[in-house]
């Protein structure tokens, strides 16, 4: 094909556009075109998630060996989690906002139909991860936030309830008594807002066909400001499926994931050819670079932790946190297991 220059093809271009027709880009500008096809593939069905869901990472693979939908399977395996009221990280007994209040974040997203669904801020509502999904599957939108989630979801027949446990009340008590009354959000050097930033569940999903999904969900930053929204519901941030190349999801510190649309970056890499482990740590190499000194310590490194989990279509998966000591649920053939994972930085 000749070298079209730049100079060229705007003119070629304009002209085109004059007479009607919708510019393109020369073939020659486009990308290399990717090795994978939307054939059905055989895979190792896998299922990968944060080590929160060990639980429901044996749920969601028993449900896609069964053959039930990919997306359905690892919504069940998080539901554990968001009505478990020990885990203060996601759904009933979640961390709240500084005014007391459970305020709960998540998406997902569904590989063979290209579809996703998010909730944000939404309140009183134990399973945001099945109002996302209901987001999804009977509106024209992809994400609705606060009040206007809470409503959809009645309307769809979510029961309300209280999501603040005696627990989780009295945890937020004592981070308010700590407080002095001329605090500023940035005073903190190494405090709570950090070291609670660490919940969340992500779950991933590959079955025997290759069809992939991925879900998260969360109650965000312990005594985050009214309204403050995480990674979790962002598309690209706390999750991101695509059904040619594999899914992606995280936990931590979602400011800094936001940042480098972290998920969508590794399904990006793994694209290109990366194993999911190598591509989770290339994503977490971005994150570093695009850290602010303040969160930096005296070595130049994250003060937060973040981890990633990731599937590629065939059934490969990997896991990576910033520091030494992380680990991940999977469930396959070989049952449900935490694994070790890699890491950019030793403890
Ligand atoms: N990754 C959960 C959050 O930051 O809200």
């Amino acid at each position: 094909m000749p070298i079209v220059s730049r100079r060229d093809f705007l003119e070629r271009s304009a002209a085109l556009a004059a007479a009607g027709f919708v510019p393109r880009l020369p073939d020659a500008l486009y990308d290399t075109p990717s090795p994978v096809t939307d054939a059905p593939v055989r895979a190792r069905p896998c299922i990968v998630s944060s080590s929160n869901g060990i639980r429901g990472v044996k749920v969601a693979y028993d449900r896609i060996v069964g053959g039930e939908d990919p997306l359905d399977a690892v919504i069940a395996g998080v539901n554990i989690q968001e009505l478990d009221p020990d885990d203060q990280s996601v759904g009933v007994g979640g961390f709240p906002n500084e005014e007391g209040v459970v305020q709960l974040d998540a998406s997902c997203m569904h590989g063979p139909t290209k579809r996703a669904g998010s909730v944000a801020a939404i309140e009183d509502i134990a399973t945001p991860s099945l109002v996302a999904k209901a987001v999804m599957d009977y509106t024209d939108h992809v994400m609705l936030v606060g009040a206007g989630a809470k409503k959809f979801a009645k309307a769809m027949g979510f029961k309300e309830q209280n999501l603040l446990t005696e627990k989780t009340r009295q945890d937020w008590l004592r981070w308010k008594a700590r407080l002095n009354a001329n605090d500023a959000w940035l005073d903190h050097d190494e405090d709570v807002r950090i070291k609670f930033s660490t919940g969340t569940i992500n779950m991933n999903a590959v079955t025997a066909t290759g069809d992939l999904a991925s879900v998260t969900t969360t109650s965000g930053m312990a005594w985050k400001i009214p309204g403050r929204i995480g990674d979790s519901p962002i598309i690209g941030a706390g999750q991101y499926c695509d059904n040619l190349v594999g899914a992606a999801g995280s936990t931590g510190r979602g400011e800094a994931n936001i940042k480098t649309c972290a998920s969508f970056l590794i399904v990006e890499f793994m694209r290109q050819g990366l194993a999911p482990e190598a591509a989770c740590l290339k994503v977490l190499e971005r994150v570093v670079a695009m850290t602010e000194t303040r969160l930096l310590n005296a070595n130049g490194r994250p003060k937060f932790d973040l981890e990633f989990y990731a599937v590629a279509k065939d059934g490969r998966f990997g896991g990576a946190t910033l520091y030494s000591g992380g680990r991940f649920a999977v469930c396959d053939e070989k049952g449900p297991r935490l694994e070790e994972a890699a890491f950019l930085y030793r403890r």
